[in-house]
């Protein structure tokens, strides 16, 4: 990806992030959903890309736009890049259909095979800032894993957050991380925001651990690498059929820990997220009575960069009035 795509990319998730926004709170998580994905094809079709979905919003025979294998972008000569593209067009469809925090809309996208295809099934996951980078072992104890956080954030046990999704599957996980005495957060929805947050210091977030969708563990790996944090994560494969569907694949190795360098790796890679709702690092959209403000994240690792986004998206062209904040 010679050609410096990250502005089209941002314009894709902030569109996207603008047309969530308008149902939040109605309680209808499809129709939210449905009006981030509509709003993220159009955009995405503007990007001067030969794009191609690899994570999306699911096969080609269940969802009728933004699935896997979809050819997005405007191709309009034979110099425009190849380009591999996830999306999670509504990341927290609950979180948004109730007005929750963190809410996002992303796009990431690399050179060609820059992102695993991960298939959409659970994932154990384990992220990290860069403080801890190498610090921490997927199959460690908890206890010593918060250890090993404590002692290269240089606080104690008791002073870590850790945020964990609210799910029966992780009573035992939960009943270990309060053994340790480390504090929780319990999160209804939504782990790339928290596992992003986890990298950037003050954000309140020390590690997430547990088990999430595997595809969003893709996504938040490709932030990762751009922000040096660390991802460790596995497919979870607990029934012959899983594993078979992962063996058609070509994924032989259904117990195969991933690094985020294997998650996503993509020398090229561009990631853009919008709030939709409040969160650990973004505000939400906001709309005002000449247009909608939002907040992005957005990063990319050649050139390395970590650029927080406020934009206004001016509607009404007369008499416009422009807040600092
Ligand atoms: P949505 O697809 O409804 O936006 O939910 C996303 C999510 O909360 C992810 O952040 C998380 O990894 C996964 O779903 C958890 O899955 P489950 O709700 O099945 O435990």
């Amino acid at each position: 990806m010679e050609h410096d795509l990250s502005l089209e990319f941002l314009r894709v998730v902030e569109r996207a992030a603008i047309a969530a926004a308008r149902t939040m709170g109605y309680g209808d998580r499809h129709k939210a959903d449905d009006a981030a994905v509509a709003a993220m094809r159009e955009e995405l079709a503007d990007v001067p890309i030969r794009g191609r979905i690899v994570i999306g919003e699911g096969e080609r025979d269940e969802a009728p736009m933004l699935f896997i294998g979809e050819e997005v972008g405007r191709a309009t000569d034979r110099n425009v890049p190849e380009v591999d593209i996830a999306v999670d067009p509504l990341e927290g469809t609950n979180l948004c259909a109730t007005g929750s925090p963190n809410a996002l809309t992303i796009v990431a996208a690399s050179e060609r095979g820059g992102l695993l295809h991960a298939p959409d099934i659970y994932m154990e996951k384990l992220a990290v800032g860069p403080s801890c980078r190498g610090a921490v072992e997927l199959d460690a104890p908890v206890a010593d894993n918060l250890r090993a956080i404590a002692r290269r954030l240089e606080r104690d046990i008791e002073d870590l957050v850790v945020v964990v999704l609210d799910r029966p599957r992780h009573e035992k996980l939960i009943g270990g991380i309060r053994a340790a005495g480390a504090r929780i957060r319990l999160i209804s929805d939504g782990d790339v925001a928290p596992a992003i947050a986890a990298a950037v210091l003050g954000a309140g977030v020390h590690v997430v651990m547990g088990i999430g969708a595997a595809p969003e563990g893709v996504l938040a790996a490709a932030a990762l690498r751009c922000l040096n944090g660390e991802m460790q994560a596995r497919l979870v494969a607990d029934k012959p059929e899983l594993e078979e569907r992962l063996a058609g694949m070509g994924i032989t190795d259904p117990k195969r820990i991933y690094t985020e360098h294997e998650l996503a790796p993509g020398k090229h890679i561009v990631f853009a997220c919008t709030g939709v709702t409040n969160g650990d690092l973004l505000r939400g959209v906001r709309f005002f009575g000449e247009g909608a403000r939002t907040h992005s994240l957005l990063l990319t690792l050649e050139p390395h960069r970590v650029r927080f986004v406020d934009s206004v998206h001016l509607e009404r062209q007369t008499d416009v009035k422009v807040r600092f904040f």
